[in-house]
């Protein structure tokens, strides 16, 4: 009896106080958040929790499933990272603007106003990037994402001297070859259920070869296994698998996971190999850049090829300004993780949506079609066609909007701010997130229409000019947020659109795409399947993505 009960107490009592300590946590958040003055909504576990990030959309669909009387709280449909995708506009036309939910952690305080949200960006050092999110990308040294005030400011402009029209322009050219690769690969194919990996595939052979001078030749899924791809020794390889555990590198911290390196689990210990296979390849890469600019240094001034030897350079030539070697392998990673991730995302995402919407296909091959006239697709060029190829950049649009892959959070850091909303003014109290509402501006049906839901790129079109030439509309300032906005937005903005439009215009010309009828569906019932697969399946990993496109196999046909 005795031990029982002192058992009982030695597990009970650090629950009891862990519990406790929490909830006053949340208590006393909760007072805070009320005096702001907006409408507040408590939930008990912070979205950010590693742990429960892990988990938080299965826990929360099988405690709905069995304790329906949980449907409907604020536990069950704000307590989970992807609680904007599906509610959209909703908390923001029950509650308001302008909304807050408080948490154990920190309290978080919701923009859904348009002219706020900008006004917020604008104030970037009001508030700055809450880097404490983007830790885990620190794996290989500190870097643009993960820095802030000064020492962002000095990065930011070493970073901007990779992002020129020369880039671009390889960008372009790189994407039709390696999408004409693609498709040839797809077409070949009686069922494609591997066109959500042969994207990424695509998208980070691209960010190889423009950001770190790594050329090769698009593999297919099939191709990839063949050829022993899942050998960890191609820098290409290990930047995949990093990135593909890179939510268990952030629930764990790479230190952890450097230390627990003996006991760790196959997966995990594969991990740590490719951490320090990717380590090397780049020190490797560094050093032989180095050598090279120092012997150019003699010659003209040799241009810069691609990101690593920009980088190289531009630290070079600014000397103390420059990056340090750590700082460089820092930036290099987030590079090679923010440009390909993203895009590859986006690029799955319109590839549904486009299986799904035939006539969305019909509508760009006719655009590519008209704007390619009789020439063939390797001939696509870039600063002739890019710019006329709108309905292509449509479709990306039209996707980001629905399925923003990359949240921004900021928050108030130390200071208190205050905002003017009318005639109100909110003070925002210090250690408060502050999160653009960008699920709820970019569907709001004040600025989107009753339609706004609905995946429809058409919408981005109007004909303007004598002869009905199509131009893309502009949309009101602070609804279309999925690059960000001032002076910390995303660098990479006309890189993606370049890769994207490239990628589309090749694929879409000559062929289409359908999904495969299962079960005695006719091709209209696929159709729709899929649409409504999308809606249930998104989900955040690190970033907002499909989760189980392998679940829709494809077929292509020519048209
Ligand atoms: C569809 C594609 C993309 C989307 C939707 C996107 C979106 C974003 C967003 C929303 C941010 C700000 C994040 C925050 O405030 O927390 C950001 C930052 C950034 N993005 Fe992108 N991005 C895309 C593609 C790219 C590409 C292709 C690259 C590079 C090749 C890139 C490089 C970066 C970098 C370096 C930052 C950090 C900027 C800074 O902190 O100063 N992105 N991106
Ligand atoms: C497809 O099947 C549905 C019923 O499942 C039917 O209502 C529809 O008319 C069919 N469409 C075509 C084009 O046959």
């Amino acid at each position: 009896m005795g031990l029982l009960s002192t058992a009982l107490g030695a597990i009970g009592i650090p629950v009891i106080l862990f519990l406790a300590y929490t909830y006053l946590s949340l208590l006393r958040n909760y007072i805070i958040a009320l005096k702001v003055g907006v409408p507040v909504r408590a939930i008990p576990i912070e979205q950010t929790n590693p742990f429960w990030m892990i988990m938080d959309k299965k826990v929360l669909a099988f405690l709905k499933q069995y304790l329906p009387f949980l449907r409907g709280t604020s536990f069950a449909r704000f307590n989970w990272r992807g609680f904007e995708i599906t509610e959209r506009y909703k908390p923001h036309h029950e509650l308001g603007d302008v909304y807050m939910v408080s948490t154990p952690g920190r309290n978080w305080l919701y923009l859904g106003d348009p002219d706020l949200a900008m006004e917020m960006f604008k104030r970037r050092n009001d508030f700055p990037r809450c880097s404490e999110l983007t830790e885990s990308l620190n794996v290989f040294g500190t870097n643009l994402g993960t820095v802030d005030a000064e020492e962002w400011k000095r990065q930011r402009k070493i970073i901007a001297t990779c992002f020129t029209e020369q880039a671009n322009a390889f960008v372009w050219t790189d994407a039709v070859t390696r999408a004409r690769d693609m498709l040839r690969y797809w077409t070949s194919k009686q069922s494609l259920t591997t066109a959500a990996d042969d994207l990424r595939t695509l998208s980070l052979g691209i960010m190889s070869e423009v950001g770190f001078g790594e050329s090769s030749k698009f593999e297919g899924h099939d191709e990839r296994l063949q050829a022993g791809g899942t050998s960890t020794t191609s820098y290409k390889d290990t930047l995949q698998e990093i990135l593909e555990s890179c939510v268990l590198i952030m629930a764990l911290g790479p230190e952890v996971l450097a230390k627990l390196e003996r006991w760790l689990p196959k997966k995990l210990k594969s991990l740590q190999y490719a951490c320090v296979v990717f380590q090397s390849h780049m020190t490797k890469m560094y050093e032989e850049t180095k050598a090279k600019i120092a012997n150019q240094a003699s010659q003209a001034k040799a241009t810069p090829r691609n990101f690593l030897t920009s980088l190289v350079q531009a630290s070079h030539e600014m000397t103390s300004e420059g990056l340090t070697e750590k700082q460089l392998y820092g930036n290099m990673f987030m590079l090679a993780f923010a440009g390909h991730d993203t895009v590859a995302h986006t690029f799955t995402f319109a590839m549904l949506f486009l299986a799904g919407s035939p006539e969305v296909q019909d509508w760009i091959s006719e655009e590519v079609r008209a704007v390619l006239g009789d020439r063939n697709t390797k001939d696509l060029d870039y600063e002739k066609d890019f710019p006329r190829l709108q309905r292509c950049l449509a479709v990306m649009y039209e996707t980001l909007r629905l399925y923003n892959p990359v949240g921004m959070a900021k928050w108030t850091d130390s200071v208190t701010q205050t905002m003017q909303f009318g005639d109100k003014t909110i003070v925002i109290p210090p250690n408060t997130m502050v999160i653009p509402s960008y699920s709820s501006l970019q569907t709001d049906p004040r600025w989107w229409g009753k339609d706004s839901l609905t995946w429809r790129p058409t919408r981005w079109i109007e004909k303007s000019g004598p002869n009905g030439e199509e131009e893309l509309i502009t949309p009101r300032r602070g609804t279309f947020i999925s690059w960000s906005e001032g002076t910390r937005d995303c660098p990479g903005r006309k890189f993606s659109k370049v890769e994207f439009v490239a990628t589309m215009a090749t694929l879409f010309r000559d062929w289409r795409v359908d999904p495969i009828p299962q079960n005695g569906e006719n091709l209209t019932d696929a159709r729709k399947r899929v649409l409504k697969f999308i809606v249930e399946d998104a989900a955040p990993v690190l970033l907002l993505q499909m989760i189980h496109p392998e679940r829709i196999p494809l077929v292509w046909k020519r048209r």
